[in-house]
């Protein structure tokens, strides 16, 4: 670090396991660049005053985690189109002292998810979940052209997230509910599923809702889940003869793009991912 070092931060809670210190330290230095990205644990009560501090210190950029996302949006000067569409933020620009949100968790998933099995436009896609995640992601697909159907465990986020993306994009995406029975019909006919739920997430590893019976060959089967990127549900999929498109995409194409936002150069894309793997697989 030097007097001119600029920094960068991750605020949320918890955020010790984050994986976002690493990758982005590992762009900065591939790309030559005197920055520096720290994660910073901010409790709920203290999140207004934090982020007066980041106006007073000037960081020039920060990540926003869980449980943050959304309450977020009312501190910053100014929302993108994307973080305005799905009401929450996880990167912020500090531009001139205006702090500008944006959100690249949706588009990066696509973008990951396209990036390994083409266009998604057209595709029948059912996603579990309704939580900050996989808002964004389910915009961001609606948009790509994606068949949506969501289902989530509390059924009545489903609903409401799926009316925020028929008014808002004019899109037809559906809603069912989270049982076994209605998955089973619903995966049936879907050519991706996506889990965007944090079931199978460390240190609940064991955990999922899909089986292999509930699969069939050349289903494609996305888990967001990164910790670990093997996850019981991809596990399954194997089994079931499925096309597995683990975590890690997502994180490193959500990372890229807010790297990409805040210092205008292309994202090193294989240093990130390179990066993220060796950690986690240090972390066995
Ligand atoms: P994130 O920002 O990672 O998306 P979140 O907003 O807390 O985190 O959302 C977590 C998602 O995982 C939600 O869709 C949640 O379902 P609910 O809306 O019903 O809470 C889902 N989830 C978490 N644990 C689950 C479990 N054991 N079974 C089913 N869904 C679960």
């Amino acid at each position: 670090m030097t007097k001119k070092t600029k920094l960068f931060a991750l605020i949320g809670d918890p955020v010790e396991r984050s994986l976002s210190p690493a990758m982005h330290n590992a762009a900065f230095d591939a790309l030559g660049l005197d920055c520096a990205y720290i994660a910073l644990r901010v409790p709920s009560e203290m999140l207004a005053n934090a982020v007066e501090g980041i106006r007073a210190i000037r960081l020039a950029g920060f990540n926003v985690t869980h449980p943050h996302k959304v309450s977020i949006i009312d501190l910053l000067d100014k929302l993108d189109r994307s973080a305005e569409m799905v009401g929450a933020v996880n990167t912020v620009k500090n531009d001139g002292g205006k702090l500008l949100g944006f959100n690249t968790d949706g588009d990066g998933a696509v973008r990951a998810l396209e990036s390994k099995v083409g266009k998604l436009s057209g595709k029948k896609v059912l996603l579990l979940g309704a939580g900050g995640a996989a808002r964004a992601i389910a915009f961001s697909l609606a948009q790509a052209g994606a068949k949506l159907t969501v289902a989530n465990r509390t059924a009545s986020k489903a609903k409401e997230l799926v009316a925020a993306i028929n008014k808002k994009l004019g899109a037809k995406a559906v809603h069912v509910a989270l049982k076994k029975n209605i998955l089973v019909g619903e995966i049936r006919r879907s050519n991706i599923f996506i889990n965007a739920t944090s079931t199978g997430m460390y240190p609940n590893v064991d955990r999922t809702l899909v089986t292999a019976d509930m699969m069939h060959r050349g289903l494609i089967v996305n888990d967001i889940v990164y910790e670990p990127l093997q996850t019981r549900l991809l596990r399954e999929a194997k089994k079931a003869g499925a096309c597995m498109v683990d975590g890690l995409g997502m994180l490193v194409r959500q990372g890229a793009m807010a790297f990409e936002i805040w210092t205008g150069r292309r994202a090193p894309v294989k240093v990130m991912e390179a990066t993220v793997k060796r950690e986690l697989s240090r972390r066995g």
